[in-house]
């Protein structure tokens, strides 16, 4: 499905329901940080409204759809997680380098929509906790334009990387909803 298109997430979600009416762990891994013309911004010169909101669109807006439209599937007597990968480059307090404005502010949204999220959920979804991760610098097509200032230990392979998220995945707890974790399970400042 699209995720830009809420009727897709309603109608592929529906599909899902027809087989299974419990979801026990949703992992959200859409993202971009380039596509076509479209590559981060190094000044405010090159910000453009429609890049702009193409990245709220596939980062931010898309996670907050999900949240919506997964209520139903994951609210029940188990306990249930939907954890989405963000990035560290959202991390507002975290910002000492400026620059890829678009990525940065969307991942900074997609945390906001999910910590607030996370906190309708615990009201109406007692059990299922919303957690946002960051992967770590991760040897895929997203980051394969900016592999060259990143040191050969600190660029993860696919298996590493989905290796080390699991392992923090399953050492959250439902009073652990809202929270923003690395790789490595340090919690992320906001
Ligand atoms: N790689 C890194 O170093 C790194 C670092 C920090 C955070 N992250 C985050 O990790 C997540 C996964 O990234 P990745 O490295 O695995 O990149 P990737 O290989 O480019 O994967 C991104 C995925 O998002 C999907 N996608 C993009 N737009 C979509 C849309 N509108 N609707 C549905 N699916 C859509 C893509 O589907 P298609 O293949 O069909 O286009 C693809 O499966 C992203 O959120 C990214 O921001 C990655």
């Amino acid at each position: 499905m699209d995720l830009t298109d809420e009727a897709q997430i309603a109608t592929g979600l529906a599909q899902i329901q027809s087989a299974a009416n419990r979801l026990h762990c949703v992992i959200n891994c859409v993202g971009f940080l380039h596509e076509g013309d479209i590559m981060p911004e190094k000044s405010l010169q090159q910000l453009n409204s429609d890049t702009l909101l193409r990245y709220f669109q596939v980062n931010s807006i898309s996670a907050a759809l999900l949240a919506k439209h997964l209520l139903p599937l994951l609210n029940h007597s188990d306990r249930s997680l939907f954890a989405t990968l963000s990035a560290k480059i959202g991390s507002i307090g975290d910002n000492r380098l400026g620059g890829w404005y678009g990525y940065r502010a969307s991942k900074a949204a997609l945390n906001m929509f999910l910590k607030t999220a996370a906190i309708e959920y615990s009201r109406k979804s007692k059990k299922t906790a919303i957690v946002m991760l960051h992967p770590g610098t991760t040897d895929t097509q997203l980051s394969v334009p900016f592999q060259r200032s990143v040191p050969a230990e600190k660029l993860f392979s696919v298996e590493r990387t989905v290796r080390q998220l699991i392992d923090v995945l399953a050492s959250v707890e439902t009073a652990d909803t809202g929270s923003f974790y690395a790789w490595d399970g340090e919690r992320l400042p906001w």
